[in-house]
């Protein structure tokens, strides 16, 4: 690593113009939203007549974003069973929920037939996949040809401290291969999929977010800051999981928003033969 030449007491106290400096912190540099990813989706013409498949998809959450924004229908295969329970109430109570179906599954072994899907959401779930090789031949072979498979996912970056990663991967259940993008992106290839757009998100979508006053990582930075100076109570009060499971969400939030984590999306393209 290169030398870090210190500044000296002069150079910190005698220059700068205060209000330029505010100025230029005040000023907002997102020109993007979480919202885009529909937008990116939507520029993948997904449409009515579609069958989509959101991997990992928890609650069915984002099924019902989908079946709402394109008309299309939807299916999520999630492992969790709770989830699952969770997801057919939701889509129970949808006035669009006959257009999703929940399916038991995982990535590794997708209960689907072969080329069943338009287009396949891998949602902020691939980080938690333990056979990638596997996962991505599902992907590959549930996938029509010429369809895409978009992917959010987080990747750590050379900031997140070995201590700092040790920690959050076991509390969050992250499988560590998973945080490499070149990694990722040699599997991707190696299954046959084209890499359309490799789109690093990093910390923008969270500071459009704070300067709209939505979904606080502030508010995560002080939850992080409680959980740590008090584990004792909070461990006690919460349970040992979900102690663990909030601070290693808390600190998901604020290690994206300075870089020790990265966002990305990924549209991969499964070619025609
Ligand atoms: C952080 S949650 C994200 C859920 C949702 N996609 C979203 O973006 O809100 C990760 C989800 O991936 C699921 N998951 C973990 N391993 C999986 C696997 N091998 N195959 C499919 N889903 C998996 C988890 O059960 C969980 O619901």
């Amino acid at each position: 690593m290169a030398e870090i030449q210190p500044i000296t007491i002069d150079e910190m106290y005698g220059v700068g113009d205060v209000g330029t400096t505010q100025q230029a912190l005040d000023r907002s540099y997102v020109t993007r939203r979480v919202d885009d990813l529909l937008v990116m989706i939507d520029d993948l013409e997904i449409g009515p007549g579609d069958v989509v498949l959101d991997i990992g998809g928890r609650e069915a959450w984002h099924c019902l974003a989908l079946v709402q924004a394109f008309g299309c229908r939807a299916v999520s295969v999630e492992p969790v069973a709770g989830n699952n329970d969770r997801a057919r109430a939701a889509v129970a109570e949808h006035p669009l929920g006959s257009h999703v179906s929940i399916r038991p599954g995982v990535m590794e072994d997708i209960p689907a037939a072969d080329g069943e899907f338009d287009f396949i959401l891998s949602h902020d779930m691939f980080f938690q996949v333990v056979d990638a090789d596997r996962a991505l031949a599902e992907g590959f072979r549930v996938l029509k040809q010429g369809g895409h498979l978009l992917l959010y996912q987080t990747f750590a970056t050379d900031r997140l401290e070995h201590r700092e990663r040790a920690g959050l991967y076991a509390d969050l259940a992250v499988v560590a291969e998973r945080m490499d993008p070149d990694d990722f992106e040699g599997r991707a290839l190696s299954a046959g999929f084209s890499i359309e757009v490799v789109d690093i998100v990093g910390s923008e979508w969270r500071e459009a977010s704070e300067e709209d006053g939505v979904h606080l990582t502030s508010r995560q930075l002080l939850y992080a800051a409680r959980l740590l100076r008090n584990p004792g109570m909070l461990r006690a009060e919460l349970g040992d999981i979900d102690y663990r499971v909030e601070l290693g969400n808390a600190l998901w939030g604020v290690y994206q928003m300075i870089g020790k984590l990265e966002p990305r999306l990924y549209v991969l393209r499964r070619p025609e033969a």
